[in-house]
């Protein structure tokens, strides 16, 4: 029986035990999959004694996705990227190796949808916090031109040196109207939706806006993009995704149906 867990706190709203277990079910596999509070200052203790306990797998969530990084043995070239991790799996000589999947999920929610040649694509990324950091990892190494804003400008700047190989351009989220002309599509990592404000967008005639976020908190920004001519799509695409790169891992190389996660997710969500 394998053992794996998603550990965060809150950890209560998360859908990784929906998707993965659907998946575990699906395939008949002998796993389970649980959803543990770890308060913030205890994962270092936590992930000793998740490895005691036999625990093969972990997903890791707010607020310990950089804190675990202290703890692992290994770390994969995106987690030193992006200075974060959510997939862990334990190693056969003990300790824990660390992978960032939202960066492949970000792409995998994107092919779902046509979106898989990025060479000749400009993308307006909005937003640069933790979730801004592992999709501009994927897009710059995907080969797209990013324009990157944010409302704390130096935040973007930043993070662009950290998490990519080559430049881009960065500035004000007040620069949106301007910048939005030269996109092919839009990518909103902010959390503004959060507090059910909406980011002012333009015309979008028919191009993509992928929202990170999904259920109550993406619906008034999603609204008012479709509103403006905006193809819209939430960002349960990329939760799936990421999660199937981390079932790929601890199942090796295993690929799960993202559309049968998909339709548990949304189901649970209405
Ligand atoms: P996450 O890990 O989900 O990315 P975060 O690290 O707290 O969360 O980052 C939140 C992002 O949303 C930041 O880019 C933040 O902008 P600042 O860097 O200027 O703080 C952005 N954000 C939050 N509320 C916003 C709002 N009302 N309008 C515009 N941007 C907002």
């Amino acid at each position: 029986m394998k053992r794996l867990a998603v550990i965060g706190d809150p950890v209560g709203h998360s859908l990784s035990p929906l998707i993965h277990m659907t998946w575990i079910d699906a395939l008949r596999l002998e796993a389970s999959y649980e959803s543990i509070r770890v308060p913030a200052g205890e994962t270092a203790a936590a992930l000793d004694d998740f490895e005691q306990q036999e625990f093969q797998g972990l997903n890791v969530t707010l607020p310990h996705k950089q804190a675990v990084l202290a703890k692992v043995t290994e770390t994969s070239d995106a987690v030193e990227a992006i200075g974060a991790a959510n997939t862990l799996s334990r190693l056969p000589r003990g300790g824990w190796r660390a992978d960032n999947t939202d960066a492949p999920g970000l792409l995998t929610a994107l092919a779902r949808i046509g979106l898989s040649d990025f060479s000749d694509k400009t993308v307006l990324m909005l937003g640069a916090g933790g979730a801004a950091r592992a999709g501009l990892f994927a897009l710059d190494r995907a080969g797209a031109k990013i324009i990157l804003l944010n409302r704390t400008v130096e935040k973007a700047e930043q993070i662009i040196t950290e998490c990519c190989s080559r430049a881009h351009v960065s500035g004000p989220l007040g620069t949106l109207q301007e910048h939005a002309d030269h996109a092919d599509l839009i990518i909103n990592t902010t959390s503004a939706g959060h507090g059910g404000a909406h980011i002012p967008l333009p015309d979008g005639e028919g191009r993509l806006f992928y929202d990170m976020s999904y259920g109550t908190p993406a619906e008034a920004q999603l609204a008012h993009a479709k509103a403006q001519g905006w193809q819209t799509e939430d960002g349960l695409g990329m939760l799936v995704g990421q999660a199937a790169e981390s079932f790929s891992i601890w199942f090796d190389g295993v690929r799960p149906d993202i559309e049968i996660a998909l339709t548990a997710c949304r189901t649970s969500l209405e």
